[in-house]
Order: C-alpha cells, then structure tokens, then sequence
C-alpha cells in the first residue's frame, strides 16, 4: 500500500470509539522518506483541530529541541503518534484504542523504514520498546531491533510540567545526534 492509500483509509478510520469525539484524524507529518521517525502518544487538543502532530505548546518545545541539533520536521524527520486520534480530555490511549491504531503505525513503519525511532514518552515507548519500559531509568538508551535503533526520550509535555527533566533531554539529543553521526546519517 502506498503512503497516500494508507493515509486516506486512516482518515476514514472508525475502528475505535475515539472517532465518535475526534474532530479530526492525525495521520502524521514530515518527510515520508526520512531516516528517523518521532512517535508521541496521541493528539492533544489543537493536534486534534488541526490534524497535524505536536502542534501545541509541546510541539514548540519538541521543534525548539529539533533545530538545537539541526533537525527539522519537513526535511529529517517523520513524526506521528501510537493514537491518530485525540482520547477525550488528553487521557491516556486505552489499551485496546492503541491496538485497534497499531496497523496504521506498523504501515508507516514499514514504508518510511526509518534507521532511528525515538519514541517520546512512556507510552509510545512501552508500545515499541517493551511493555515494562521505564521512561525515568531507560530514556536515551538505545537498542537495535531488526535492524532499527531505537529509544525514548520523555515526551515534551512531561517537559513543560517538570523543568528539572529538560538536562536528561539535552543529553539524550546529543546521544542522537552522535547516533546520526555514527550512522553518517
Ligand atoms: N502529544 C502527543 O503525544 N502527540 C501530539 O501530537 C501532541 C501532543
């Protein structure tokens, strides 16, 4: 299936109840060729008026970190969420809301084929690295799977609320960027 495709059947989704209060589907943005993917947890209020990811003030915060390592969504990067619809009053994605969503994740994985996959926050990390995924203890560690590096930063909001968390962040950034290096991407 093509990008266009898959996108058009994830904007006519009505697998899980979040349709009902949607107002619109969040597919994801970006570069649909690009060599590292940013998954987030689902769309916030504005993702969810405008339809596109992390447009909101954690999406500011998300692009500020993005171009402090030369990084941007248009040229770099494709970024979407386990979720592509927004859970009423931003609560976390139910169990079976992320799995009735994961096909749409696992196509976009399959046609960007992305070397690097940073997973913000727990929940994206505990769907794509491990069920038991500790976000405090393991954020900027990476792992290799079928070929892809993966890890997990703390999600942005998390950076909002709690500023003492934004040093471990810098540090992960600059784990990214040497993975880039290394990977003479
Ligand atoms: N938080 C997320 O996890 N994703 C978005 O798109 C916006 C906020």
């Amino acid at each position: 299936m093509d990008f266009e495709t898959l996108r058009k059947n994830c904007l006519d989704c009505r697998k899980c109840g979040l349709c009902e209060t949607r107002t619109n589907v969040v597919f994801g943005t970006g570069n649909p060729h690009a060599e590292i993917m940013f998954i987030g947890e689902g769309p916030g209020q504005r993702e969810d008026e405008q339809g596109l990811p992390f447009v909101g003030r954690s999406g500011q915060l998300l692009d500020q970190y993005l171009s402090a390592i030369h990084l941007s969504r248009e040229k770099n990067i494709f970024i979407t969420n386990i979720v592509k619809c927004r859970p009423p009053q931003n609560r976390d994605p139910l169990e079976t809301e992320q799995e009735a969503c994961w096909p749409f994740l696992e196509a976009q994985i399959q046609l960007v084929q992305p070397k690097i996959l940073v997973c913000l926050g727990r929940i994206a990390a505990q769907k794509l690295i491990r069920p038991d995924y500790r976000i405090t203890r393991e954020h900027g560690r990476w792992e290799q799977r079928d070929g892809v590096w993966m890890t997990a930063f703390y999600h942005p909001s998390a950076l909002l609320r709690d500023v003492s968390k934004r040093p471990d962040t810098f540090s992960d950034l600059l784990s990214l960027r040497e993975k880039l290096k290394e990977l003479e991407i």
